[in-house]
């Protein structure tokens, strides 16, 4: 049977990264074989187009297209590969990201992005993404606490983060049977608790 397709989103410092790797080791004890992935990046090619993406001054539709080129090779060698021998994929941001960072954040038109992300994966679609969300004065007190050199994006201002924000929770509404939102101000035993509900729902669904 064909894996199941998670992907985790939220803006920088919502603490989104810390919850892959309980939910990769959660469905492991399950059984399941887990592939945990990331964009950009997930490919060779994918991880030389993210370096680029996270540390050079570009136009927001270079961006864009640069970061759907990463999308384009993970899905063909990753993605795809993985789900049709059953295994199921644990992806650190898709898509979703490029609506909120480059439409959100930048200013771009969702209605360009739209055919790009019918070309590179339009038979494709997370069955579950968990988005983490956080008022931007927490999450940049989480980014300001972190110890390694802020990346171009987590050197935007609250602005940038806030529109990148609502383009998130504007999705999760759109799509609400797909996006379930976690407030991550919560501890992290609450969140836990809400993720292995999600996880069940979408083992019962895979079972049925
Ligand atoms: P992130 O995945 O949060 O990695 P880390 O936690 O190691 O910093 O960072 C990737 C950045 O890339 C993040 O700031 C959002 C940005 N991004 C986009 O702007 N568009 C996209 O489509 C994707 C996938 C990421």
């Amino acid at each position: 049977m064909r894996g199941k397709f998670i992907t985790f989103e939220g803006i920088d410092g919502a603490g989104k990264s810390s919850h892959v790797a309980f939910v990769a080791d959660f469905l492991r004890g399950r059984g399941i074989n887990v592939v945990a992935t990331r964009e950009p990046g997930g490919t060779p090619l994918g991880e030389t187009i993210r370096n680029l993406v996270l540390t050079e001054k570009m136009h927001g539709d270079t961006e864009a297209l640069l970061v759907f080129a990463s999308r384009r090779e993970h899905v063909a060698a990753v993605i795809e590969p993985a789900l049709a021998d059953s295994a199921w994929v644990v992806c650190d941001r898709f898509t979703d990201s490029t609506y909120a960072y480059q439409c959100g954040g930048r200013g771009l038109d969702p209605q360009r992005i739209a055919p790009i992300e019918r070309f590179v994966h339009g038979h494709l679609q997370p069955d579950l993404t968990l988005l983490f969300d956080a008022p931007i004065a927490v999450a940049r007190e989480r980014l300001e606490r972190g110890t390694v050199k802020p990346d171009k994006f987590e050197r935007e201002q609250a602005d940038f983060f806030a529109r990148v924000r609502l383009a998130y929770l504007n999705r999760a509404v759109e799509f609400a049977e797909r996006i379930k939102v976690i407030d991550s101000a919560q501890s992290i035993r609450t969140i836990r608790a809400e993720l292995v509900q999600h996880l069940e729902q979408l083992l019962d669904s895979a079972r049925a």
